[in-house]
């Protein structure tokens, strides 16, 4: 498989209470870098292993959340090509000049059916991993990998309205393909979408919700399983709010503990998971087994997860 068109998620802008305990949370503890502070105080971070200049910017306002997500496109044709075929689904488009968002090219926007404001680029600016790209060696100097041990960004679960259109908006639009989906059982109607525009069983998740533009989680990846319960350690040391102890998802099959930040909005650690191929039939999973198709190690499903978002 030529990796081609959209690559992957790069970034995610989060609505933060207080700047001072965000940094707490996501550099000191987390163990993301920050790479930048802008003129109107919003920070950014990257997590090691990702060569662009960031992947997460922080927001202080009064209410938590998610301002917009970004995914990253292979190149300006690329950029033009979905332009066409957003407009043509019947999306209003609107031009971003380059630079208007700090060390990227020009992006364009849109609002997707969920509500939620959606962002492609082609070009941020590239500051590497640490490692060069000539000998690199595998492993980083000290201080590099820390807190959480945050391999990069991996995907957002995302609550809103209108999610079947959203499916096929990804899937007919950007190329992306549906590797699961949670049914209800007596209704079929969807209740949760799984879309990868890679070899990752989910770049993007949608949940049904009755109002639109909310936020469920960001997901960081982490090298392990192993990595997770560590994280587990630090999340328990640190006195951070768990909403789920770590637990395996059915759908993905990654291992996962979620937390909060301390505006409230969830974050996840993840490892592992299947490898997916566009060729694989999407993975039905219906209410009857909701428990197993979650949190797959005691089957419980937690009533928080389903009803906190920001
Ligand atoms: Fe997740």
């Amino acid at each position: 498989m030529a990796l081609r068109g959209v690559l992957r998620l790069g970034e995610v802008a989060i609505r933060v209470l207080d700047m001072a305990e965000a940094r707490q949370h996501y550099g000191d503890r987390m163990g993301l870098h920050e790479v930048m502070e802008d003129a109107k105080g919003q920070v950014y971070y990257k997590a090691w292993d990702e060569h662009d200049h960031h992947s997460i910017v922080l927001r202080q306002t009064d209410r938590a959340g998610m301002d917009y997500f970004a995914f990253k496109v292979f190149d300006d044709a690329t950029l033009d090509s979905l332009e066409k075929r957003i407009k043509a689904f019947g999306l209003a488009v609107e031009h971003i000049d380059a630079g208007v968002y700090p060390k990227s090219g020009r992006r364009i926007q849109c609002v997707l059916p969920s509500g939620h404001t959606m962002q492609l680029y082609a070009h941020k600016e590239q500051i590497g991993n640490s490692l060069g790209y000539r000998n690199p060696g595998t492993t980083p100097d000290e201080g590099v990998i820390r807190g959480f041990r945050i391999n990069r960004l991996d995907h957002a679960l995302l609550g809103g309205i209108n999610i079947d259109e959203n499916a096929k908006f990804f899937t007919e639009v950007l190329d992306f393909n549906m590797s699961e989906k949670l049914i209800d059982h007596d209704s079929g109607a969807t209740l949760v979408v799984f879309l990868s525009c890679s070899i990752k069983p989910h770049d993007i998740a949608f949940v049904l919700q009755p109002e639109a533009n909310k936020f469920h989680h960001v997901s960081f990846l982490l090298e392990s399983a192993h990595d997770v319960i560590k994280a587990a350690d630090m999340i328990g040391k640190y006195r951070i709010p768990v909403d789920v102890g770590p637990n395996r998802h059915g759908i993905t099959r990654g291992a996962t503990i979620y937390y909060y930040d301390p505006s409230g909005n969830r974050n996840e650690v993840f490892a592992e998971g299947y490898i997916y191929y566009p060729d694989t039939p999407t993975i039905v999973w219906d209410t009857s087994e909701l428990g197993n198709a979650v949190f797959a190690q005691d089957n419980v499903v937690r009533a928080s997860f389903l009803e906190v978002l920001t």
